[in-house]
């Protein structure tokens, strides 16, 4: 079983945020194909993978005054904060625990893609921000 595919249905049209969040979705797979002792990378690259994601997306909304921008950087921040206590668990050797964690964080990248992230990038493109360098440059 695969927790999360790359899809058109993930892509929103912005090529510098899905290109994170393909990168996402291969750390996640990376994740779940892990053995018990390979967990703990596994789950810090993940934990990186989406650090360097979600400071993307906040300068993003920082940079352009995004209206919606205080409820997406909370929830951010607020699922960063789990993940990290997920690499706290995983480095205890909870990996049934890790696991079932990597499953419910697929369903919610989904929907957040599907929301948060689907307004961002219009906003982005439709206000030609995606066009300036500094916004498609990789960090
Ligand atoms: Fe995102
Ligand atoms: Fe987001």
């Amino acid at each position: 079983m695969t927790l999360l595919t790359w899809s058109e249905t993930l892509t929103l049209g912005f090529p510098p945020m899905d290109d994170l969040h393909k990168e996402f979705v291969d750390r996640l797979c990376d994740v779940e194909h892990s053995s018990d002792t390979e967990l703990p990378g596994a789950w810090a690259n993940l934990v990186a993978c989406t650090e360097r994601l979600f400071e993307r997306e906040n300068g993003w909304m920082r940079s352009s005054q995004f209206s919606s921008t205080d409820n997406h950087t909370i929830q951010h921040r607020v699922v960063l904060n789990i993940m990290r206590e997920g690499l706290a668990m995983a480095r205890a050797g909870q990996s049934a625990e890790v696991h079932t964690m990597a499953t419910e964080l697929a369903s919610w990248f989904a929907k957040h893609i599907q929301s948060l992230d689907a307004a961002l990038a219009l906003h982005m493109r439709t206000s030609g921000l995606a066009a300036d360098p500094r916004n498609t440059l990789p960090h």
